[in-house]
């Protein structure tokens, strides 16, 4: 029955989207609204759907080919719509894609809803049980939900609006597929906080939860839509709390637009101006073969390059400065985060042109690892600059940053620098900053995707040794530390000049090798043979670092 309420306000949505966008006053009386459906208890349609009648909780469960009990709410429903395709079929592939790239301590916070959202019973019962065979523990627990729709749920799907000079066969199909969706929706709108839109023939890259998870937080004002994937309807997240709006919308509508163009409109009929794209993207094709037999899907995300994280850095917290061109869409933190994710310089490096890894706290380094290039854009590498770890640094305001007391760690080698045992070529010195100046200039822009960088806990195995240390030795040479790393203002050793002589043994060969050479470099620091008395700085890693010269 069509109820005043639900009239009012499918005419609210009718007149704001007809001022909004005048290319939508084609309007006219559809024939499913002037219907009135018969009163069926525990089922729905689509007629209802737009009547607002109040729905029970049964046409749920009835939906459900497996039937579970839904626990709590979970933090993102993903959504995927299949339907039996007449060439490849990439579905499972997807499901395992992105199974397999959330982490098992994720999966209890997501479902994921397959609608099997063919008319073909035969096909939807053996999907079903290849699917519940395949994953039963998170069919059973109630992970992963597969569904399917009563037909009385869809309206026509003959005589359809001739739209966009689209065949018969390509309307019916558009049209049907966005009675889908609002099934899907409603369906699956009281499960969690977010809810995804996915297609059935895409993969994902690892850690894509908690992208989105982090992208959300980081908003800063109300969205309507962020998208994960540049494509299609792929990896676009709602608020759950919108979907039954979203259904409506897309049934009012089903059939004049395609949901792709829908899906638009409702984020600016729900007034987000713009789109919101995470980029790099998260989500890409497989398919070549769309479910409407004959139209191939060629679309590649232009955004979506498979490159994952292979090093594993400990890569405590830094920012990447850099001189040369910034994308917002491939920030130079994104080569450093742990999560997926590259630098994309939208300019060819020139010579002297710097990335800078500024570390919140300065470190005590063993490795550090940069890969350039990608599979995809196998140019843009480092082709020749060198690496150097700096002691010291000067931040001016606008970021630009100035590195003193510099330690040459190596060249650049087939798009790779690499420097290890660098617990041996910086002995105790804590690295404020590392430093890739280029060399030469060249032809292609540039891709970092990864900068690993491994601090040196080995110093946490050192305890045992501290006797050989007087307290008052190593707290003099801490309190000296201490001061270089706490200071960031400190742009030279000249606080060095009290150190007393007392303790000069304590420094290897090795590192008064090492502090000429600085010295040489930049400063005199002929001062360090003098070593300090105690303070209570001491800190039990900077004095097991200490300890480690002394056995050298
Ligand atoms: C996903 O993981 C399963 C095993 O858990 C493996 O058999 C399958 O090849 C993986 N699929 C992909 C696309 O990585
Ligand atoms: C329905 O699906 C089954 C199984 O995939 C298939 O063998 C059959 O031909 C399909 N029927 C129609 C009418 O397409
Ligand atoms: C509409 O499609 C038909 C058949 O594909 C084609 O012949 C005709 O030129 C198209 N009209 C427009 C305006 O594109
Ligand atoms: C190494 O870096 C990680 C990540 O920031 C940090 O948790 C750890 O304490 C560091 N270890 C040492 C020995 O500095
Ligand atoms: C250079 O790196 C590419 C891939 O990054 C690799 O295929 C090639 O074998 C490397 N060449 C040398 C000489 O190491
Ligand atoms: C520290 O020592 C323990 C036990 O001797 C060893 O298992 C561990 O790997 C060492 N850690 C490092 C970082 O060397
Ligand atoms: C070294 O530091 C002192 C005091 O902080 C400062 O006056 C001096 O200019 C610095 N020298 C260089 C070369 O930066
Ligand atoms: C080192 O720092 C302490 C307190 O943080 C301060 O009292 C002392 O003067 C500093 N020493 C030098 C040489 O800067
Ligand atoms: C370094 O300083 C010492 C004493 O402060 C002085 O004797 C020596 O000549 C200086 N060396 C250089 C290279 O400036
Ligand atoms: C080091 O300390 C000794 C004794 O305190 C002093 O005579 C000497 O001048 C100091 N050296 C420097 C370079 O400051």
């Amino acid at each position: 029955m069509i109820r005043p309420v639900g009239l009012v306000r499918v005419f609210v949505v009718i007149s704001a989207i007809s001022a909004i966008l005048p290319i939508l006053l084609i309007l006219r009386t559809q024939p499913f609204l002037n219907i009135i459906p018969q009163n069926i208890r525990d089922e729905i349609t689509a007629r209802q759907v737009l009547s607002l009648p109040p729905l029970s909780p049964h046409w749920r469960r009835k939906a459900m080919m497996f039937k579970i009990d839904n626990s709590n709410q979970r933090f993102l429903t993903i959504g995927i719509p299949t339907v039996r395709r007449q060439h490849s079929n990439y579905f499972l592939e997807t499901l395992d894609s992105l199974l397999n790239c959330t982490n098992q301590e994720n999966i209890p916070n997501i479902f994921i809803v397959i609608f099997l959202a063919d008319f073909n019973a035969t096909w939807k019962y053996e999907m079903a049980n290849i699917i519940e065979q395949r994953y039963s523990k998170i069919v059973r627990d109630g992970t992963l939900q597969i569904i399917e729709a009563p037909a009385e749920f869809y309206p026509s799907l003959d005589n359809l609006h001739h739209t966009y000079n689209d065949s018969i066969a390509k309307r019916k199909w558009r049209s049907k597929q966005n009675v889908d969706y609002a099934f899907l929706w409603l369906y699956s709108k009281e499960l969690s906080k977010y809810y995804m839109q996915m297609e059935d023939d895409i993969f994902t890259v690892p850690g894509y939860l908690n992208v989105i998870k982090e992208f959300i937080e980081a908003q800063k004002t109300d969205w309507t839509c962020l998208e994960f994937s540049e494509l299609g309807f792929i990896g676009k997240v709602y608020h759950s709390k919108y979907l039954e709006k979203l259904a409506k919308t897309v049934l009012l509508f089903y059939e004049e637009q395609p949901v792709d163009y829908t899906f638009l409109y409702f984020n600016i009929l729900n007034l987000q101006g713009s789109r919101i794209i995470r980029r790099p993207t998260l989500f890409q094709h497989v398919g070549f073969h769309s479910s409407l037999p004959g139209k191939i899907q060629p679309l590649k995300d232009k955004f979506f390059d498979d490159i994952k994280k292979t090093l594993h850095g400990d890569n405590p917290p830094a920012k990447v400065l850099t001189t040369l061109k910034i994308s917002p869409d491939f920030l130079p933190d994104l080569a450093y985060s742990k999560i997926d994710g590259y630098f994309w310089a939208q300019s060819a490096p020139v010579v002297d042109d710097t990335v800078h890894v500024l570390f919140d706290e300065p470190q005590n380094l063993e490795k550090v690892v940069i890969l350039s290039g990608s599979q995809q854009h196998p140019t843009d590498k480092i082709e020749n600059a060198r690496l150097d770890a700096c002691l010291s640094v000067k931040i001016s305001g606008d970021n630009r940053i100035e590195c003193f007391n510099n330690i040459f760690l190596g060249y650049s080698e087939n798009g790779t620098l690499l420097a290890n045992n660098l617990e041996k070529k910086l002995n105790t010195f804590m690295v404020t900053c590392l430093k890739v100046t280029f060399t030469k200039s060249q032809q292609w822009w540039l891709i970092i995707k990864e900068i690993a960088v491994f601090n040196y806990s080995q110093l946490d195995n050192l305890t045992e040794s501290s006797e050989l240390l007087t307290t008052r030795q190593s707290h003099g040479i801490i309190r000296q530390s201490h001061n270089l790393t706490e200071s960031s203002e400190l742009q030279n050793y000249s606080q060095l000049e009290t150190i007393s002589t007392e303790s000069s043994e304590l420094i290897s060969t090795e590192s008064s090798e090492l502090l000429k050479t600085i010295s040489r470099n930049h400063q005199n620091y002929s001062q360090l043979d003098n070593l300090t008395e105690s303070s209570e700085l001491l800190t039990t890693r900077q004095s097991h670092g200490i300890v480690r010269t002394t056995h050298n």
